[in-house]
């Protein structure tokens, strides 16, 4: 008994030592980065996608609303991205005629996108002010 609640014990300090936005291992040679919904708010905006998509009532409407709301939750990130890949075909024509170029992420970058398009409170504070100009630019050559 005492055994098992040492281990416990073990645990959840290994648990509670990890730094906050660590890296988690899921399998052999593989770890999930940190997904943080606040830095996605920005980069939401600045990487463009809010030139097509809406989130909270703000941006684009030539692409699905990517409100949480329309999410399966609790979802697995890797079906969001397979979503994009399905919608790539579409998504890279209109990148390329409105934006000049297809948009481009690291792994971590989208990371941080997937958990803003889950992260309902996180979508409540976007707002036009997360648009910085070179991306708003865009969006008035398409009204
Ligand atoms: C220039 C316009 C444009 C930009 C910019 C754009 N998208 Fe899209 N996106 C689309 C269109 C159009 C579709 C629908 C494609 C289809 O249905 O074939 C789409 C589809 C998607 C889908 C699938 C939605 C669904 O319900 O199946 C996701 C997820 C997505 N985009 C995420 C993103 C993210 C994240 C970004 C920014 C990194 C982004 N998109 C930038 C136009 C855009």
């Amino acid at each position: 008994m005492t055994g098992l609640t040492l281990t416990a014990a073990a645990i959840l300090a290994t648990a509670l030592a990890l730094p906050a936005g660590a890296q988690t291992v899921v399998a052999t040679g593989l770890y999930l980065p940190p997904m943080n919904a606040a830095a996605g708010r920005k980069l939401f905006a600045s990487k463009g996608c809010v030139v097509c998509h809406s989130i909270n009532g703000v941006g684009g409407t030539d692409a699905p609303k990517l409100d949480a709301s329309t999410m399966k939750s609790p979802m697995d990130p890797f079906d969001f991205a397979a979503k994009m890949w399905h919608g790539a075909p579409a998504m890279i024509a209109m990148q390329q005629s409105e934006l000049g170029a297809q948009i481009q992420f690291t792994g971590d970058e989208l990371a941080d996108i997937i958990a803003f398009a889950h992260d309902p409170a996180e979508q409540k504070k976007f707002s036009e002010a997360d648009i910085p100009p070179n991306i708003k630019k865009h969006m008035m050559e398409g009204k």
